[in-house]
């Protein structure tokens, strides 16, 4: 059987990537592929909880760095890597790119701190693909329709994490597909479908 890949789905908030992360598990499932769809923070039992206070709550960056590996570290352990072991194929909304980007780049902490703290929160899972949706800040920030003290930030925040995705995916474009957020869904779904392809063929099972 194809081994089950790990995808993930990045961007600033309102680019549409919860969206297209739950079209691809329906098109997915419609493969006869296993697919857990997931999302950070909050994807682990004890992450319900922590999101709450992590969206809403007003605190240290570093309290909030902290929470987010935590948040990552016990869905990692407990939720992603047993459904890539069961076969499978993990969607997660957000990952550890999130965190270097909004508590690296946003908040200003050091990259190479949250390089490290990450490889230990996620026990050095990487995804096999992460789907980075590009758009201008002013056009996501429109189309962001929950409240969170993320959204409440400056637009220069916005724009360093838009940027921090770019340098991001420019040190690693071995697994970044980056797509344009103001290109219409089907679009993009068919760009993501087009990648997955060449594994997908391989699936004794896939249509
Ligand atoms: P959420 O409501 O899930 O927003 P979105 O729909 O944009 O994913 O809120 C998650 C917020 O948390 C988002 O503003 C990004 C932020 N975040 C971090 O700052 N660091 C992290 O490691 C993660 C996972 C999220």
């Amino acid at each position: 059987m194809l081994r089950a890949r790990f995808i993930t789905f990045e961007g600033i908030e309102g680019a549409g990537k919860t969206t297209l992360a739950q079209h691809l598990a329906q098109w997915l499932q419609a493969q006869g592929v296993p697919v857990l769809l997931t999302r950070e923070p909050g994807g682990s039992p004890m992450g319900a909880s922590l999101r709450s206070v992590l969206l809403h709550a007003t605190i240290d960056p570093y309290t909030e760095l902290f929470l987010f590996l935590a948040d990552r570290r016990e869905h990692t352990l407990r939720v992603i890597l047993p459904a890539l072991q069961a076969g499978t194929w993990v969607l997660c909304d957000r990952y550890a790119d999130s965190t270097l980007v909004y508590q690296g780049y946003g908040r200003g902490l050091d990259l190479a701190l949250i390089r490290q703290l990450n490889a230990i929160a996620t026990s050095g899972l990487t995804p096999d693909l992460t789907v980075l949706i590009d758009l201008p800040v002013e056009l996501a920030l429109a189309r962001a329709n929950t409240p969170t003290r993320f959204e409440a930030e400056s637009r220069t925040f916005h724009q360093r994490i838009r940027e921090g995705y770019l340098q991001e995916a420019a040190r690693a474009p071995e697994r970044f597909l980056i797509l344009d957020g103001q290109a219409p869904l089907a679009q993009l779904l068919e760009q993501v479908r087009q990648a997955l392809q060449t594994w997908l063929l391989r699936e004794p099972d896939a249509k």
